[in-house]
């Protein structure tokens, strides 16, 4: 199954279950200073969860595109960490809770064609503050999924929120797909919430209860509501049967044109992996955000968006690629996503002409780093 077709399954799936389909925000949040970008489905809702404003339907889906700065050195470096990522979620305000959220993912997981014999659960275990969810252990196991594959965790991996700093947020609960033994760190302890490639994190289950205010202090919200996040490129590396994000239909071609940029062999190293990964994974992240109207810059969004064109620049300088080469890459994420975002379509002209003017200031930035460097070293040598 592709990407788009799983993105289309999902909405549908929710939208058969009472949901409305919801209009994606941009990366730039509308109206909300505390953060950056948009990282999260549940974001634009804020409001409606602190039911200080009331929501067009009391349950809504949408696939909301991403962005999480604070993964951009794990990019290249793992499996599954990405800057930029599309995130398919169900909410409720105040509607259903805790049984259907948990019923829906089951479901939903099966008809994707995901081994349920390979899920494992992740709930919280409680704290000195907020008890541990037995409630969630209880509705995993009476459909099946076996005790030890269920694993209680704190508050770093299993309590979602808030975006920025006050907002909703909760315990929370997560589907994890075993990768196979062979694909981990082979520790014995090794289970969902290690740091290896092994267990798969695909969806994750919040269960809003709380709204944490300035102090980090917990209230109960008036009304417990769901907030669901399952990562597309994830579940696409599930489906489709690969280990890592950069295999599936998302990334593949991106991957394979960089090859071909640079003439190498795209397994012909670990250095050149890496390289072709983070060039991926950064020119969809750019084109993305120039479609949204982030331009490059010294501070803040476009600081961001400066950073990943050099990163990925960088990788493509040290595998040979001696032309500009971003632009090009972005162009093939227009051409593989224009059709699911038009916005990415009618764009096209202004990605191509942000990102290839600032690789090339780039380019010459490091043209002249490297005449000045050269120049110390003949001094050096003739002195
Ligand atoms: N809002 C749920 C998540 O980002 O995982």
């Amino acid at each position: 199954m592709n990407a788009a077709d799983i993105r289309t399954r999902f909405i549908e799936f929710f939208v058969a279950r009472g949901h409305l389909a919801g209009e994606p925000a941009s990366l730039v949040p509308a109206g909300d200073p505390s953060v950056l970008f948009t990282s999260a489905g549940m974001q634009q809702y804020k409001p409606y969860y602190l039911g200080v404003d009331t929501p067009p339907a009391t349950r809504i889906t949408t696939a909301q595109r991403c962005f999480r700065t604070n993964d951009i050195e794990n990019v290249g470096r793992t499996a599954r960490h990405l800057t930029f990522f599309e995130m398919l979620g169900n909410f409720s305000f105040g509607d259903y809770f805790k049984t259907e959220a948990v019923d829906w993912a089951l479901e939903l997981s099966d008809e994707l064609g995901i081994d349920r014999g390979r899920v494992w659960v992740t709930t919280f275990g409680g704290d000195e503050t907020v008890p541990p969810d037995d409630e969630a252990v209880r509705l995993w196991v009476e459909r099946g999924i076996p005790e030890e594959r269920i694993i209680r965790l704190g508050r770093k991996d299993n309590f979602w929120g808030p975006v920025g700093p006050t907002g909703p947020c909760g315990p929370c609960s997560e589907l994890y797909f075993d990768m196979g033994p062979e694909v981990g760190c082979g520790g014995p302890d090794c289970a969902p919430g290690c740091d290896c490639d092994r267990f798969l994190e695909y969806w994750n289950l919040v269960f809003v209860q709380y709204e944490m205010n300035e102090e980090g202090a917990l209230a109960p919200l008036p009304r417990p509501s769901i907030d669901t996040g399952m990562g597309l490129e994830r579940i696409a590396a599930v489906t489709q049967g690969v280990v890592t994000v950069f295999e599936t239909d998302l990334f593949a071609p991106l991957i394979a044109r960089g090859a071909e940029l640079a003439g190498v062999d795209p397994q012909g190293s670990a250095a050149i992996v890496r390289a072709l990964q983070t060039m991926a994974e950064h020119a969809r992240g750019a084109a993305f955000l120039v479609m949204d109207g982030v331009v490059p810059s010294n501070e803040g969004r476009g600081y961001v968006l400066r950073r990943i064109i050099r990163r990925a620049v960088q990788q493509g300088v040290a595998i040979g690629i001696e032309e500009p080469f971003l632009a090009r890459l972005c162009a093939q994420v227009v051409e593989m996503m224009g059709d699911a975002y038009p916005a990415l379509a009618a764009s096209r002209d202004e990605i191509v002409a942000a990102v290839g003017e600032e690789e090339s200031r780039f380019r010459r930035t490091l043209q002249q780093g490297m005449s000045i460097l050269d120049e110390a070293l003949r001094r050096a040598r003739d002195s």
